[in-house]
């Protein structure tokens, strides 16, 4: 009989006894080897290897143009620091929309060539066939309703979502789908807090919010943005833990001005 390592990771079943027990589930995003590590080895519940790469790390404007090659590069580097997280994977702009097998293809691949945890898309009732397509495999799924950036041109605006009621009332109706296909969480971005906390506690699997309020399962932030690494970026939902670009602007400035005057390096740190 062969041996099954035992899983000492967070799990989607950790994450719904948190959400039963009254626990917040924290979240962040994480795109490469050197920060997952230094997350996950401060207590981070959930890695989220997002398509907001496309922005953070490659500098695009929107989350299009990242492919499911780069996001599984990304997500590769991620999974080898990690040893508590559950690292969820977002599946890119046209890997999943309108084509379930390709879907299932893709979540594959993601889950293959990575070793993620599990798979978010976004949107609702739209893309209802590819989810219950990869739950088929086993693949653990994540919903994301509200402000779903890959959509970004169809509603021309980064601004609040679900404000009117037909637009509420839709993103209730996809919830509660996502909860019944299988979804073992669902994030929720951008949307007004009463909002939030109808479908966070109506809803069994655990809610985490991006600018949902504070009446949710958890709370996921773009790494980047609560690190200050990001500087124009400021949300009202954007609370920032550190000034990393101004740290990290001086750190700079010293080494070049220590370069040029011959400071650096001295006897010492030469062989
Ligand atoms: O890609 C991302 O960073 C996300 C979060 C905003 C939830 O999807």
């Amino acid at each position: 009989m062969s041996q099954h390592k035992e899983v000492k990771l967070v799990t989607t079943h950790q994450m719904l006894a948190m959400k039963q027990r009254g626990e917040k589930i924290s979240m962040l995003t994480a795109y490469d080897y050197s920060m997952a590590q230094i997350l996950d080895g401060a207590g981070i519940d959930v890695l989220l290897v997002g398509d907001s790469a496309s922005n953070v790390m490659a500098g695009h404007e929107t989350t299009l143009p990242i492919t499911l090659d780069q996001i599984i590069y990304h997500a590769q580097g991620v999974v080898r620091a990690v040893k508590r997280a559950f690292v969820v994977v977002d599946m890119p702009f046209g890997s999943y929309q309108g084509n379930s097998s390709e879907a299932l293809r893709s979540a594959i691949r993601i889950m293959k060539e990575s070793g993620g945890h599990g798979v978010k898309l976004e949107g609702g009732a739209e893309v209802k066939d590819s989810i219950i397509r990869i739950l088929t495999a086993g693949i653990p799924v994540m919903g994301h309703l509200g402000l779903t950036p890959q959509s970004i041109y169809k509603f021309g605006t980064y601004t609040v979502r679900a404000k009117e009621e037909a637009e509420a009332q839709k993103l209730l109706e996809d919830a509660r789908l996502l909860q019944e296909i299988g979804c073992f969480g669902l994030v929720l971005e951008k949307i007004p807090a009463a909002l939030a906390k109808q479908v966070a506690e109506e809803l069994t699997i655990p809610v985490i919010g991006i600018g949902a309020g504070r009446h949710v399962d958890g709370q996921v932030l773009v790494v980047h943005d609560m690190l200050g690494l990001t500087k124009e970026f400021k949300p009202r939902f954007l609370r920032r833990y550190a000034e990393l670009h101004d740290i990290m602007t001086e750190a700079v400035q010293h080494y070049v001005a220590d370069v040029k005057s011959r400071e650096f390096p001295s006897e010492e740190e030469g062989y």
